[in-house]
């Protein structure tokens, strides 16, 4: 089983990006083989500033090193080290519907926020997105909820390259879409109807993975809470399920059983509680983090092996994929030949 996610090199990792993502991709390296990408391209596409975004990439590095991906393990990988990728990004463009890409929601949104160019690359993000998946011709993606129109896009787009090219095979598999059945849903701790992100309700409803131990108990102390007095989940008391959650995805427990436990307690002694082993469960991540955040010649050591790795296999789809296209020299006349090698000119 071949395992793909990517991850922005953008913005603080919350616990909703580490339950609801980067958890389940440390998961997923006993299930199969895991390929993780940091896709500093499509951080491109809004602006941005050029030096942020290689610290940015290197704190992200460190996070998902920290949080227990194991490089001998798995695949870690930064996506403009891997020029595959911007070549599927073109060739798939060319059995992607346009009118589909303007529709999209991420798109529109995007569209919407953006102040000054609404650039081409915007458009053409989960183009980038699919050419991704699809380069590793992996079965499973694990994101949230937020990513199914991307990923519905991307099977469609396998489906009518294969319908088109594929004379009857598979060249470029299907992906499944996995989303995470707990943790998906972190809300933010001062507006629980809505997600935990980094631009909601500011600094007092997202914890940071990041965050010193004192400032997630004082998030968590003053996490709205609902009426009554009950420690169960309910539509009424979207304070107190959101609790419960955090709960029973950091102990990887079941929400019933955090439920049992605090049957009789007082919101204040629950709260307490939470903030005790979220604390526990982020302390570790962030010493381990410090410590390879700051050897920067270590972290580019490990994503230029992944990307020596991921290249490999994102050679081989890219042969196929042009070959079938009728792009390029014949596979044949390459063999022998290292993949993407350039043909000089005879005589
Ligand atoms: N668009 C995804 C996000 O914002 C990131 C991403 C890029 C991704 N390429 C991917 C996710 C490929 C899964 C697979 O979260």
């Amino acid at each position: 089983m071949r395992i793909f996610s990517g991850i922005q090199p953008t913005g603080r990792k919350h616990l909703g990006n580490y339950i609801g993502a980067i958890s389940q991709y440390v998961s997923s390296q006993e299930r199969g083989e895991g390929i993780f990408c940091i896709v500093d391209l499509h951080a491109v596409t809004v602006a941005y500033e050029p030096a942020e975004l290689r610290e940015r990439l290197y704190d992200t590095t460190a996070i998902l090193l920290a949080a227990g991906l194991d490089p001998s393990r798995c695949t870690i990988f930064r996506q403009s080290d891997v020029a595959e990728h911007t070549e599927l990004t073109w060739l798939l463009s060319s059995v992607t519907e346009l009118g589909r890409l303007q529709r999209m929601h991420q798109f529109r949104d995007k569209e919407l926020a953006q102040r000054e160019l609404v650039s081409a690359g915007l458009l053409l993000y989960p183009v980038l997105q699919a050419a991704d998946v699809l380069a590793y011709r992996a079965q499973e993606v694990p994101v949230g909820e937020d990513q199914r129109e991307h990923l519905e896009l991307m099977r469609d787009i396998a489906r009518r390259f294969n319908a088109r090219y594929g004379d009857g095979q598979e060249v470029l598999v299907v992906p499944e879409h996995r989303i995470p059945a707990v943790g998906a849903r972190i809300m933010d701790l001062q507006d629980p109807t809505r997600k935990m992100s980094t631009s909601g309700s500011g600094e007092s409803g997202t914890v940071y993975v990041l965050d010193e131990p004192k400032a997630i108990e004082k998030k968590l102390a003053s996490a709205v809470t609902d009426s009554g007095s009950e420690v169960r989940r309910s539509p009424e008391k979207p304070g107190i399920s959101n609790l419960i959650e955090i709960l029973a995805a950091v102990r990887d427990a079941d929400p019933a059983a955090v439920e049992a436990e605090f049957a009789d307690a007082r919101y204040g002694e629950f709260k307490a509680a939470v903030a005790q082993d979220v604390v526990a469960y982020l302390a570790p991540v962030r010493e381990r983090y410090e410590q390879l955040r700051a050897d920067v010649p270590a972290l580019e050591a490990i994503l230029d092996d992944g990307a020596g790795r991921a290249r490999v296999i994102a050679s081989d789809t890219l042969a196929d994929v042009r070959d079938r296209m009728g792009v390029g020299a014949p596979r044949a006349a390459r063999a022998g030949r290292p993949s993407g090698a350039v043909d000089t000119v005879p005589g």
